[in-house]
């Protein structure tokens, strides 16, 4: 008992000090927290078992943000599942999506006739997932689900195929669990907003 207490206490202070330094380190409040995140996760998985009950899915990560979401959901499954991972860049300016991309790491395998799950962390503009749709539908594959874990308030992204959000969120920058400000933040456990002043301050990040 008493050992078991003592690795909570140690586990919750871990914790306390992480939000510290990140809170020093730039971020402004926590939105979706690891309780929230983890049972809508929960949900999603369910839900995938029920449709590919008796398939064996290809989920596809889209690099790098999706990593976390995407490992926390097939571990969650409990049907068999393949997965597989595309690294995309946008060009041009950093915060925005311009929409014309490249392809940095493309898939290790033909999806013909396969039933495909794209992991998105986020559909900002709708770019991005409009070029990866667009890309792996000329592949033939049986069908594509998109299962995105953020979805930005916008008109812009209302019209691409997404047949799953976990959360919707305002217009805000965002970082954690996956999500990036020149490549920080990705590893906190929680996704968060991001003081604005880490981004205005050229030479900042
Ligand atoms: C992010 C995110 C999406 C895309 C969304 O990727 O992972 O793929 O932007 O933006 P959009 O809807 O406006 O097109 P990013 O290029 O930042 O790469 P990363 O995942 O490696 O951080």
């Amino acid at each position: 008992m008493a050992q078991n207490g003592g690795n909570q206490d140690d586990g919750t202070s871990q914790h306390q000090q992480t939000l510290a330094e990140a809170r020093a380190a730039g971020v402004a409040r926590i939105l979706i927290d690891e309780s929230d995140l983890q049972r809508e996760i929960r949900a999603i998985a369910r839900e995938l078992d029920e449709e590919y009950r008796g398939d064996r899915p290809l989920m596809i990560g889209v690099l790098k943000g999706a990593v976390a979401f995407m490992t926390d959901v097939m571990k969650a499954m409990t049907i068999p599942v393949e997965i597989d991972f595309m690294a995309i860049s946008s060009y041009g300016a950093s915060t925005q999506s311009s929409g014309v991309v490249r392809i940095l790491k493309d898939l290790g395998q033909d999806i013909e006739g396969r039933r495909i799950i794209i992991i998105e962390d986020i559909v900002d503009s709708g770019l991005t997932l409009q070029y990866l749709l667009d890309l792996l539908r000329r592949r033939n594959p049986k069908d594509i689900r998109v299962v995105a874990l953020l979805k930005k308030n916008k008109a812009e992204a209302a019209t691409v195929q997404v047949d799953r959000v976990a959360f919707e969120i305002p217009d805000e920058f965002v970082v954690g669990y996956g999500l990036d400000y020149a490549e920080t933040y990705r590893n906190l456990p929680y996704v968060a907003v991001l003081d604005p002043s880490v981004y205005s301050e050229p030479g900042d990040a």
